[in-house]
């Protein structure tokens, strides 16, 4: 990954860049850099806060040869990759938040977000974006994020070198999706559980039919979680917000 890097200073969003890229013949493993995103994009449709040279906005393309419904794995198996480099390389107790909130201290540092397209039943390729506040100081964070929101400089009081964990952000995705394609999701199955936080725990997971409460039991192989109710019944949650409560 990353042997073709595509490096702006300051884009809408990388996501974008992606996109045009495979218009451009980008092949798997090409990566869309910024050090600045003016409409960085969040899941459901939120922003992402994409300050320059403050974190790590970046767009890696995948082209994997598998059905359209196990999409949601690719994104599974991003966090446990990025998990996996975030504490190789600071130390920080990172832990992951379904589906794919990067968190420490219970404060968001990483998201990652999927963007995929395809026909029929076959993915033609797949975009997947990773912001990661690495040297934002915790004060400047706008006033609507400075509750949720979190860096590994505000976490650790030191600052890190971008270059560096980019390098090994690539280094491990590759890892785990090529884990991935040769041994099925079970394996990151079981590293996602074994990073989760919330798992055995009370948990409202809002979803778009309102909200369940449930304890949290572990991951599905569809990418769903597991949610045990006050019934004793496990039941899978596709899509929702998972609340501590
Ligand atoms: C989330 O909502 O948690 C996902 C955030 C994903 C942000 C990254 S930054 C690089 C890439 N470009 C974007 O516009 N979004 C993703």
């Amino acid at each position: 990954f990353g042997h073709a890097i595509h490096y702006v200073e300051s884009v809408d969003s990388t996501q974008w860049l992606a996109h045009q890229g495979v218009r451009s013949g980008a092949k798997e493993g090409a990566l869309f850099l910024a050090d600045e995103q003016t409409q960085g994009r969040g899941r459901m449709g939120r922003k992402w806060h994409s300050p320059p040279r403050s974190g790590i906005w970046m767009s890696l393309l995948l082209q994997p040869q598998i059905p359209l419904n196990l999409a949601p794995q690719l994104t599974l198996m991003a966090s446990v990759g990025v998990t996996r480099a975030i504490r190789r390389e600071t130390g920080l107790p990172v832990t992951i938040k379904w589906p794919n909130d990067l968190l420490i201290d219970g404060k968001k540092v990483c998201g990652i977000l999927t963007e995929l397209r395809g026909e029929q039943d076959q993915i033609h390729y797949v975009v997947l974006g990773i912001g990661m506040n690495v040297n934002t100081p915790a004060a400047s964070f706008p006033e609507d994020l400075k509750t949720i929101a979190t860096s590994l400089a505000a976490e650790s009081g030191r600052t890190y070198r971008r270059a560096k964990l980019i390098a090994a952000i690539l280094e491990e995705l590759e890892h785990v999706y090529d884990l991935y394609l040769t041994e099925g999701f079970e394996p990151i199955r079981h590293s996602w559980e074994s990073f989760a936080c919330m798992l055995g725990q009370s948990v409202t997971a809002h979803t778009p039919q309102g909200p369940r409460q449930g304890i949290a039991r572990g991951l599905h192989a569809s990418g769903a979680l597991l949610l045990e109710t006050d019934e004793g019944v496990v039941v899978p949650v596709y899509s929702a917000d998972i609340r501590q409560v």
